[in-house]
């Protein structure tokens, strides 16, 4: 956002450069008086001359309002109106030295609310927001940032719910490329049959049912952006040998294409499972291995940052506080105490979930253990229970599952990827059993 202020102001407090018209050929039918003067051109040498012979720009611009060119040797930002079939050039900017990055994120942010939004959106977490001063912590907080500034792909390791997600938002929202697209895909929820053409993109006719105009994947989509690749262990085998070639060439080809499009993206992948051990299992390709493991950042499990569970929790309650209306200040001593013996298998996501259950039950301002037991519905589910002649424990727990399963699509409203977070398991796990058990 600095970066736009910056070059909104450098356009306030730029002059008039002058301005020149074209007919619906594109040929100079009109060049203003100021413009021959700060582009030391005579006039009578260019009416009539194509606009490709005044600019050099690409012509993806075309249907731009805002236009980066280089116009007799000089960088431009131009205004570009439409009049009855003419279009009148405005000079708005001529800086030689001006940062073309600079020039382009602001041309994408004023061509559209949609690029707009995206800025918005991908501003949405920086470091300050990754709560934990824990020596571990701090000390992976400052790596992210160094690398952030790069444009090396990054691999995120950690247990599940440490904040792999939250961290690759931050290294975005930290790098020159924080107001172009965040796109994250994650492998393991989409469907491997549908993978190629979500993340590739497809042609117009590539197959059946293919939309006619063909459609960009989740790869051009991240153009000058990151792209996030969640769970890339669950990337399918196919894919990764075209992935491959977008890491090594920065190009990719459409599905049913016959040209490859360069594509200018930063990699950053995550993954909760030891991809080595994959590799050496043959379901994870070596060379892509090799390609993401640049820079391996690894986040520390919960248990590793005990400090840091206090602070994180308080950090929650403020969080629900603002969200349920709540006056919650303090967490007594016993609660205290057990939240630091815990164990936290889930880590951070575990936490803020029994906080959220905590604060949705608790009454008055102090969160004590009574808040955080399960609630009443489950309670009276556990004593009906009791009186059904027990099954073999094979079956008892498939019943326990099919529970679990069931409760947490509903309490999710049949999000799969938000279910899976609450069982704190993996999506292609929850996949996995979901058709096991045939659950709708
Ligand atoms: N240090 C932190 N400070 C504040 N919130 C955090 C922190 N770490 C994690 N969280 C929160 O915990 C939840 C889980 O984090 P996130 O989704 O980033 O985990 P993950 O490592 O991607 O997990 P998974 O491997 O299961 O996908 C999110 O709601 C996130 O906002
Ligand atoms: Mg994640």
């Amino acid at each position: 956002m600095i970066e736009m202020e910056k070059t909104l102001n450098l356009i306030e407090h730029s002059g008039d450069w002058g301005s020149f018209t074209t007919d619906v050929s594109g040929k100079l039918i009109d060049v203003s008086l100021d413009f021959c003067e700060h582009f030391s051109i005579d006039k009578r040498d260019w009416l009539g001359v194509s606009i490709h012979d005044v600019i050099q720009g690409s012509p993806g611009q075309k249907q731009k309002r805002v236009i980066f060119a280089t116009l007799f040797g000089y960088s431009c930002l131009l205004r570009v109106t439409n009049k009855d079939h003419q279009k009148l050039y405005r000079v708005i900017l001529r800086q030689e030295d001006l940062d073309h990055h600079e020039i382009l994120s602001f041309m994408n942010a004023v061509d559209g609310e949609k690029m707009k939004k995206k800025i918005v959106k991908s501003n949405r977490y920086s470091f300050d927001e990754i709560v934990g001063e824990s020596p571990v912590i701090t000390h992976i907080k400052e790596l992210a940032a160094r690398i952030a500034a790069s444009n090396s792909t990054v691999l995120l390791t950690g247990e599940s719910g440490t904040g792999k997600e939250l961290f690759a938002q931050a290294i975005h929202g930290l790098s020159t490329r924080k107001n172009h697209p965040f796109v994250a895909v994650n492998c393991a929820a989409i469907p491997e049959e549908l993978f190629e053409s979500e993340v590739f993109g497809y042609e117009g006719g590539a197959f059946s049912g293919a939309k006619k105009e063909g459609k960009p994947g989740k790869i051009e989509l991240a153009q000058h952006g990151t792209l996030f690749l969640d769970e890339i262990s669950e990337l399918p085998y196919q894919a990764q040998g075209k992935f491959l070639r977008v890491l090594q060439e920065r190009e990719v080809e459409r599905l049913g294409g016959t040209g490859c499009k360069n594509v200018d993206i930063r990699i950053v992948a995550a993954t909760n499972r030891d991809l080595k051990t994959l590799v050496q299992e043959g379901k994870f390709r070596q060379d892509l291995f090799y390609r993401l493991y640049v820079f391996d950042l690894k986040i520390p499990s919960l248990r590793q940052r005990k400090e840091d569970i206090l602070p994180l929790a308080y950090y929650f309650i403020q969080y629900f506080n603002d969200r349920l209306g709540r006056d919650v200040k303090k967490i007594d001593a016993t609660l205290q105490e057990w939240l630091l013996s815990q164990d936290w298998p889930g880590n951070v996501r575990e936490l803020k979930a029994l906080i959220e259950r905590g604060m949705n039950i608790v009454d008055g301002n102090v969160l004590s253990m009574d808040a955080l037991y399960i609630s009443p519905s489950h309670y009276t589910n556990q004593l009906e229970k009791e009186h059904e002649p027990l099954h073999s424990l094979e079956e008892e727990v498939r019943k326990a599952e099919i529970n679990a399963i069931q409760r947490a699509l509903e309490e999710a409203d049949g999000d799969r990827t938000k279910a899976a977070q609450k069982l704190n398991i993996h999506i292609a796990s929850l996949y996995r059993k979901i058709a096991k058990y045939k659950l709708k």
